[in-house]
């Protein structure tokens, strides 16, 4: 087989056969593809797309470019959640002890990346104590004791997407549907998930502006994961804003213990049993999603959910008590609000801007060696559809320096205010199973 003759296939809108998928993405790990071929078939597929077959084969050829993880000795169904991104989306801090209280297992791992934010783990480390760096045995006997862990990601897991999404950003290749959801995908499938359920972000924030955009970008993940025999669904909801008031680490630890307890932000709240209605129907603890609602409000208002994550956070040596003590948890010195300069109805928060100025503060990673500040980030005051008056606060900085024009600037750029009235955006627009 020639790559060349591979590449032609696709730029004349042929499909692939398994066989010639695996000689493309195993030629590129190992390096006897170039990425100057690489390129000009990730261009030919942006314009030709792939079949649902070849999607499935171009996902299974990546899980096996490297190291798969084996949850098997993990009593139950692995259901595991994908955000496509977004900004202060707290929702993976509160669903591990979420449907863990109602015995889902969560065996999550995690890495600490690039972003707005920190990763899971990075917001977990805003917890006293709390150790991430564990075997790979206390791990599946904290999930089986515990029903939740989260671990640092060590393995060398799906390569091929590694150097493929690496080469795609330079290459105005990533917007396309088959490149993202095979890359999404084969992380999942890779990190040992029997179930996936898939929250698939819309609007200025995200990646799939478009509503359109999104639903085939999720249609095309469920089709893989069912392909391949990791049942999946997937619910497309709103990133017009972001998610929450809280964006940044200590805050959305305290955000997500809130929500924990019943008093939660209602967008994050109904994300979140949402998202875990579908988990627990898929791992088998419910017979219907509204019957799971159910359970899973009932583990919040019992005390349950925010009980089980006391455990989870001792369980990792944690200091537990900041969930009856959030004052614990690391604060920024100074609290500066931002004011409106106008007077009307909030009608959109751009999203990637908002999370661009907590990042400016410290609260995400510019590069891989950027250090984080654990203790900054921001808290709006003001959603989509509320009034605002001249001089009241849109947002409170929490900071660690006084020097903050730069962060200000970009928020009263990021809030759109209209004269008309505005109604709140719907948060959940389809789901898919
Ligand atoms: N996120 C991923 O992991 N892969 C893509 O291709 C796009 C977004
Ligand atoms: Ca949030």
């Amino acid at each position: 087989m020639r790559m060349v003759d591979l590449i032609e296939k696709k730029r004349n809108g042929q499909s692939h056969t398994k066989e010639e998928i695996r000689f493309i993405i195993n030629g590129y790990t190992d390096e006897s593809i170039p990425d100057y071929q690489m390129s000009a078939w990730a261009m030919a597929v942006f314009f030709q797309d792939m079949s649902e077959e070849e999607k499935a084969w171009l996902t299974e050829a990546m899980v096996h470019s490297g190291d798969t993880i084996d949850l098997s000795a993990i009593e139950g169904v692995k259901v595991d959640k994908h955000s496509t991104g977004g900004v202060g989306d707290t929702t993976t801090l509160v669903l591990a002890p979420l449907v863990a209280s109602i015995g889902v297992p969560v065996a999550k791992m995690s890495g600490r990346g690039l972003g707005h934010t920190g990763g899971t783990i990075d917001k977990l480390e805003a917890i006293k104590g709390f150790n991430v760096e564990i075997s790979n045995d206390t791990f599946i006997e904290l999930v089986n004791k515990n029903k939740a862990a989260v671990i640092g990601q060590t393995q060398n897991l799906t390569p091929a997407d590694k150097k493929l999404y690496g080469l795609r950003d330079v290459t105005a290749t990533v917007n396309s549907i088959p490149l993202i959801a095979s890359s999404i995908m084969s992380k999942k499938i890779a990190s040992g998930a029997d179930r996936i359920v898939l929250d698939v972000k819309t609007g200025a924030g995200a990646f799939m502006k478009e509503l359109s955009q999104a639903k085939k970008l999720a249609e095309a993940m469920v089709t893989i994961g069912n392909n391949l025999g990791r049942q999946t669904s997937a619910i497309i909801s709103d990133m017009s804003q972001p998610l929450g008031f809280m964006v940044g680490n200590a805050l959305e630890v305290k955000e997500a213990i809130d929500t924990l307890k019943g008093e939660g932000p209602e967008d994050l709240t109904d994300l979140c049993l949402t998202l875990g209605s579908h988990m627990a129907v898929l791992a088998g603890k419910a017979e219907s999603l509204e019957r799971a609602k159910d359970i899973l409000q009932e583990a919040i208002d019992s005390g349950k959910a925010i009980e089980q994550f006391k455990v989870f956070i001792a369980a990792q040596e944690g200091d537990a008590t900041v969930v009856d003590y959030p004052e614990k948890l690391p604060q920024a010195s100074y609290k500066i609000d931002v004011l409106s300069e106008i007077e009307g109805f909030v009608s959109g928060i751009v999203a990637d801007q908002i999370g661009t100025a907590a990042m400016l503060l410290g609260a995400g990673r510019a590069t891989k060696s950027s250090e984080i500040d654990l203790a900054v980030g921001l808290e709006l005051k003001k959603k989509i559809g509320d009034t605002i008056s001249i001089g009241e606060p849109l947002v409170t900085i929490h900071a660690n320096s006084e020097n903050i024009s730069e962060v200000k600037s970009k928020i009263l750029k990021s809030y759109k205010i209209t004269p008309l009235e505005v109604e709140a955006p719907e948060l959940i627009y389809d789901v898919l199973t």
